[in-house]
């Protein structure tokens, strides 16, 4: 996305002082995540993407974790505290101290209205450039019921009328507000400073700004979004609905970049997954924050990867679980059942079966069989595993870290390794094979005969 970094400069002010009580929850509402990110992380994104300047995020009292989590997505974000909830305007004045420093453009989004792109807020400011005094979004509404009404005179919008106060003839306008607007900055607060409460709410409503700006001289249009875009979010089931939204268009993107999904409604991706040309991602594939894929790999089916880096050509899955700090080299082959964290596993290198490589380093080419398992934790500490290039680990082998396993070492399957091995030495520590013939027969019949004996 071309953000605008023209000369004009933009201050977002974003209002998250909402109580979310629908959600049901002890997590305030704008901190819900869709794909990994909250809500209130996507709306940052957005209007960063959109060359917002300066950010200034509207909080209730007491709310350092929606602070904290404004402050970790825009470093410099400004938080500002609305003590009593008065209306969308009352909200935005909380920021008045920002405001008043004087911005060309300024940008009023909600928090809980997550999809809306920079594209949408560029188109904004456009209009604002242009010398509008208020630019509004709006949305047709399959149902308008509850939503503000905008008011068009040809391609002017002359108002926003909320549900509340409207006429039964302003009620059957389906054009309905979605919330967010863009006003020219210089006039902003002398704009919302009119703006009263004398409505069915007793609220300072921002839609006023609309009326006001024309009272003062000023006009104002309205751009209009896909219903979709605009949607928000106040309970759980309408979280979903958002995220589902969000995964259909993650998906799309990811196939027009060139990666294949076979079932693009059954992979999940997050809001940093990065997938590579040429990527085939199976069924029913869940990627957690935190994932690249590069050019060429094959995710197979049901597999779980988060905070994994996949090289080239590298194969996951099915039933593969990569977790925080996987990193496979080019070729690399992780097959089913096989977990993998904190691990860097080298070119070629082969893990296909019931396995769980922790804190370790995997050489190229090595092969690890079936079931082996770095034993990385003492009950107190983790440690580290090494395993040089070309090593071969047989079946059920424990690698007790920390431990070397020098490059091109064999290991006998079953064997507990609790000390290094060197380069190309045999490696087997396991009990010595028993076998007396005739024993079982023998053991049976003397069996039985104290059994009837007895
Ligand atoms: C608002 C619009 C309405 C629009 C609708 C779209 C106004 C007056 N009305 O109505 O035209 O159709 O959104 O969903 O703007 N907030 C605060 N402090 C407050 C009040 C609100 O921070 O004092 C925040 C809320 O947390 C929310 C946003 O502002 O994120 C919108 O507030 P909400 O109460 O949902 O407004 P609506 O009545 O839905
Ligand atoms: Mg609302």
């Amino acid at each position: 996305m071309t953000a605008d970094k023209s000369a004009r400069r933009c201050l977002a002010v974003v209002l998250a002082a909402g109580e979310g009580t629908r959600m049901k929850s002890d997590v305030p509402k704008v901190l819900h995540a869709i794909a990994g990110r909250s809500m209130l992380g996507h709306v940052l994104a957005s209007v960063s993407a959109a060359g917002a300047d300066a950010v200034a995020v509207v909080v209730g009292p007491g709310r350092e974790d929606v602070a904290a989590e404004a402050r970790r997505a825009v470093a410099a974000a400004e938080i500002f505290v609305q003590t009593e909830r008065r209306g969308t305007a009352h909200a935005v004045l909380a920021a008045r101290e920002a405001i008043a420093r004087g911005y060309d453009d300024l940008l009023v989004v909600f928090a809980d209205t997550p999809l809306v792109e920079p594209e949408t807020f560029v188109a904004m400011r456009a209009r604002l450039a242009q010398g509008c005094a208020v630019a509004a979004l709006g949305f047709e509404a399959a149902d308008p019921t509850g939503y503000g009404r905008l008011l068009l005179d040809g391609g002017e919008l002359v108002a926003i009328r909320e549900h509340k106060d409207a006429s039964a003839h302003e009620r059957a306008v389906r054009l309905c507000n979605a919330g967010l607007m863009a006003l020219d900055g210089t006039k902003a607060l002398a704009l919302l400073e009119a703006v009263g409460a004398d409505n069915a709410q007793k609220e300072f409503y921002l839609t006023d700004a609309v009326a006001v700006a024309r009272a003062q001289g000023g006009s104002a249009v309205a751009l209009v979004a896909p219903e979709t875009e605009v949607m928000g979010v106040n309970d759980r089931v309408q979280l979903a609905a958002a995220a589902a939204v969000w995964q259909g268009r993650a998906r799309e993107k990811a196939m027009r970049e060139g990666a294949t999904l076979v079932d693009p409604a059954t992979v999940w991706l997050s809001h940093d997954t990065r997938l590579g040309r040429d990527v085939i991602v199976e069924q029913n594939v869940v990627f957690g924050p935190g994932v690249t894929v590069a050019d060429g790999a094959v995710i197979h089916a049901f597999s779980h990867l988060e905070g994994a880096a996949v090289g080239r050509k590298a194969q996951i899955g099915p039933f593969a679980r990569l977790r925080p700090g996987a990193k496979l080299a080019e070729k690399a082959k992780i097959g089913n059942f096989v977990e993998i964290k904190n691990a860097a596993v080298g070119p070629g290198a082969k893990i296909n079966h019931l396995s769980y490589v922790g804190d370790a380093d995997v050489g190229a080419e090595s092969n690890l069989g079936a079931g082996v398992i770095t034993c990385n934790y003492d009950g107190f500490f983790k440690h580290r595993t090494t395993i040089g290039e070309g090593a071969f680990v047989g079946v059920n082998v424990a690698l007790v870290a920390p431990v070397d396993v020098g490059a091109g070492a064999y290991i006998g399957t079953g064997s507990v390794v609790t000390k290094d091995i060197e380069t190309d030495a045999l490696f087997v520590a396991r009990p010595k094979p028993v076998e007396r013939p005739g024993w079982a027969k023998a053991f049976r019949e003397r069996k039985a005969k104290e059994k009837q004996g007895g």
